[in-house]
């Protein structure tokens, strides 16, 4: 996709009602702090226009980004995130797992592993609840320059173990620092929503 315009368009909070768009949408999911907003940023060559931080939590509600009038990429808040309440917690589980139902937009759920560390428990039981729900998520393993080159396919291959994923699925390594993987998950989101 050469991006052309981009507009934050609808943001969601827990007592929102969800948009019901007609462009094809994207989303991107994964434990707080694991990169969903600096990917986003990556994908749409800004540096800033999702709001990042050092500090999980950032991401409070769901982040339409309409692309080119062609399509949205979906920001999620982070699940796993201490400091918030259990009520809290619940909420958003509730909201992520709403939109994720009912949209009848959504092509594609990219599941976001930190490449450095073995996914938790709760990203098994996100990627598993996916699955059960009828998506393929694909998985996209961040912070990548924080590995040394000769760890990827090692590291790659313990998150494909520790989510037991499905035969077949794509992981993709990405860098929000060097953007490297940009291209390839470009390539595949267009094979997913451009006809
Ligand atoms: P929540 O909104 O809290 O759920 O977090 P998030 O998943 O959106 O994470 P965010 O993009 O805000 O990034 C969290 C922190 O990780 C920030 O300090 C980012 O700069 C850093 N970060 C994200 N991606 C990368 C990456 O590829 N490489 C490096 N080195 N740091 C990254
Ligand atoms: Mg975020």
């Amino acid at each position: 996709m050469v991006i052309k315009n981009i507009e934050l368009e609808t943001v969601c909070g827990i007592t929102s009602t969800l948009p019901d768009n007609t462009l094809p949408e994207v989303a991107f999911a994964g434990k707080s702090n694991v990169g969903k907003s600096s990917l986003i940023n990556g994908l749409m060559n800004r540096k800033s226009l999702a709001r990042t931080s050092a500090q999980p939590g950032k991401t409070q509600t769901i982040n339409f980004y309409n692309i080119n009038q062609a399509m949205y990429l979906v920001d999620l808040p982070g699940y796993g995130y201490a400091k918030v309440s259990e009520s809290e917690k619940k909420k958003w589980g509730v909201m992520i797992e709403n939109y994720l139902h009912t949209s009848k937009q959504l092509r594609a759920v990219f599941l976001l592993i930190d490449i450095r560390h073995d996914p938790s428990a709760n990203d098994k039981t996100m990627y598993d609840w996916m699955v059960y729900q009828g998506f393929e998520p694909i998985i996209i393993a961040t912070k990548l320059d924080k590995i040394k080159r000769s760890q990827v396919q090692k590291n790659i291959k313990a998150i494909r173990t520790g989510l037991d994923v499905r035969p077949g699925t794509k992981i993709f390594p990405f860098s929000a620092e060097t953007k490297q993987g940009r291209d390839e998950i470009w390539d595949y989101i267009d094979s997913l929503v451009l006809e």
